[in-house]
C-alpha cells in the first residue's frame, strides 16, 4: 500500500472564504480575483470581506476601520509578559506566546470582535518585541493611520512611503487566505474541539513559522546571498539540487502553474526596484531555477511560489529578515480568523484515523 502522507487531496471542509486553484494559477477570495484586490483596495476593506461576507460601503469602511484602529493597544498582561520575555527569543516564539496568553480572555464560541482585536494587537506585539530586541522604546499606535502605515510606523517611528504602504498592503491582502493551508488546518482543528479563537491561532503561529510555510522568504535572501550574482546562479543551483536540496521559495502542494500570488508580487516589486541589482538577480534566479528544476525534477511542475516575491518586496520595503514570517502572520491571521468563524458555523470535532503498521502483540 502507498504511504499515506501529508493528506494530499484530502477535502477537510467546505468553505466560502478562499479558492485555490492550482492547475490554472487561481485564487479567489469570496467571488473576487485576489490580484485584483490586492492593488485596489486596503487591508481593513479585505479583512471585512473575508469576516463578513462582502465588501463594505464607504460607512461600513469608515467605522469598520475605526474598530480595528481601537484595538491596536497591547493589553496589559501581554505588554508585561513582553517586557520580561528573553530578548533572543524569535519573534514568531514571542507571538505565539503573546496570543496564547490573550486565550485566557477568549472563550468559546469565536466572534467578529474576536477576530479584531486579535488582528488589530497582532503588528502591535511584532512592533513592540522587535523594537525591543533592538534596546528600542516603543512606539504607541497612531489610530489615525491605515493598519498597513501604522504597522510600518510602529516598527520604524517615522511617516512610511505612500509607495512602501501601497507595496505591503498588496502582499498583506495576497497573504490573507489560502484555503486549507498548514496553520489554517491547525488552526481549525484546534478550534473544532471548541477550544477558543486564541488558543487556536496559537497553534497556527506554530505551524507558520516552520521553513516549508511562513518561514521561507528569510531563507530566499539567504539563497540569494549565498549566490551573490547572476554568473554564479547555474553552478550554485546545480550543486544545491545534486545535493537533494531544496530550493527555497520554489514548487507548492497545490500550484502546479505560476503561483497567482507571485505573479502580483513580482509585479508590486518591479514597481518599487527598477534599478536594484539584488531585484534583477532574483529574476535571474527565478529563470535559470526554473530550467535546472525542470531538468532535475521533471514533470514536478516546481515554479516561485507567493515567497519567493514576498522576500523581494519586503527587502524593498527594508523589513528586516526577521520580520518576514511574522508579517506574513499579520497578514495571515485575517484568513484563520475567518476560518474559525465558519468553523464554528458547522464544527464537528477533527478526528481522523491512522492506519496501524506497528507489531501485533504475540
Ligand atoms: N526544490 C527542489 N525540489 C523540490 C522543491 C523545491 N523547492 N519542492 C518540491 N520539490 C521536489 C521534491 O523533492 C519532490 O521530488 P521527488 O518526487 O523526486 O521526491 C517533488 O518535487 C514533490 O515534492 P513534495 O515534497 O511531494 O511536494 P509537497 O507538495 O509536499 O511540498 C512544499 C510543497 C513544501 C512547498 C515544497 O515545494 C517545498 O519544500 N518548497 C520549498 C519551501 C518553500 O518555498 N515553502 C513555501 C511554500 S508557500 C507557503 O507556505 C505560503
Amino acid at each position: 500500500m502507498a504511504k499515506v502522507t501529508g493528506l494530499d487531496g484530502i477535502v477537510a471542509a467546505e468553505t466560502d472564504i478562499g479558492h485555490v486553484d492550482g492547475e490554472n494559477g487561481h485564487l479567489i477570495y469570496r467571488g473576487y480575483w485576489a490580484k485584483e484586490l490586492a492593488v485596489h483596495y486596503e487591508y481593513e476593506e479585505i479583512a471585512h470581506l473575508l469576516w463578513v461576507g462582502k465588501l463594505p460601503d464607504a460607512s461600513e469602511k469608515q467605522q469598520f476601520t475605526a474598530r480595528l484602529a481601537s484595538s491596536r493597544e497591547l493589553p496589559l498582561t501581554v505588554r508585561r509578559l513582553l517586557d520580561n520575555i528573553p530578548r533572543e527569543m524569535p519573534i514568531m516564539s514571542v507571538l505565539q506566546t503573546a496570543i496564547a496568553l490573550l486565550s485566557g480572555e477568549f472563550s468559546w464560541p469565536p466572534t467578529l470582535e474576536q477576530a479584531i482585536s486579535l488582528t488589530a494587537v497582532v503588528p502591535t506585539i511584532i512592533a513592540y518585541s522587535y523594537r525591543s530586541q533592538l534596546g528600542l522604546a516603543p512606539i504607541e499606535p497612531d489610530n489615525q493611520l491605515s493598519h498597513t502605515a501604522n504597522y510600518l510606523y510602529m516598527l520604524t517611528g517615522k511617516q512610511p512611503e505612500p509607495a512602501h504602504i501601497k507595496a505591503l498592503n498588496a502582499y498583506l491582502i495576497l497573504g490573507m487566505e489560502h484555503g486549507m493551508n498548514a496553520s489554517t488546518f491547525a488552526a481549525r482543528v484546534v478550534l473544532s474541539t471548541q477550544s477558543d479563537m486564541a488558543s487556536a491561532v496559537s497553534a497556527a503561529v506554530g505551524a507558520m513559522k516552520g521553513p516549508l510555510h511562513g518561514g521561507a522568504p528569510t531563507e530566499v535572501i539567504a539563497m540569494l546571498d549565498a549566490i551573490g550574482n547572476k554568473e554564479h546562479a547555474e553552478a550554485w543551483i546545480r550543486q544545491a539540487l545534486e545535493r537533494g536540496d531544496r530550493l527555497m521559495g520554489f514548487g507548492h502542494r497545490i500550484y502546479k502553474t505560476r503561483d497567482p500570488r507571485a505573479e502580483a508580487l513580482r509585479h508590486v516589486t518591479e514597481a518599487l526596484s527598477s534599478n536594484d541589482p539584488w531585484f534583477d538577480l532574483a529574476i535571474h534566479v527565478e529563470k535559470t531555477a526554473i530550467a535546472l528544476l525542470e531538468e532535475y525534477k521533471p514533470g514536478r511542475r516546481l515554479y516561485t511560489n507567493v515567497e519567493f516575491f514576498a522576500a523581494s518586496i519586503m527587502r524593498a520595503i527594508a523589513l528586516p529578515s526577521e520580520l518576514f514570517t511574522p508579517t506574513f502572520t499579520a497578514a495571515r491571521v485575517v484568513g484563520w480568523s475567518a476560518h474559525l468563524l465558519e468553523q464554528a458555523q458547522v464544527n464537528r470535532i477533527f478526528r481522523p484515523q491512522s492506519v496501524y503498521t506497528g507489531p501485533m502483540p504475540e
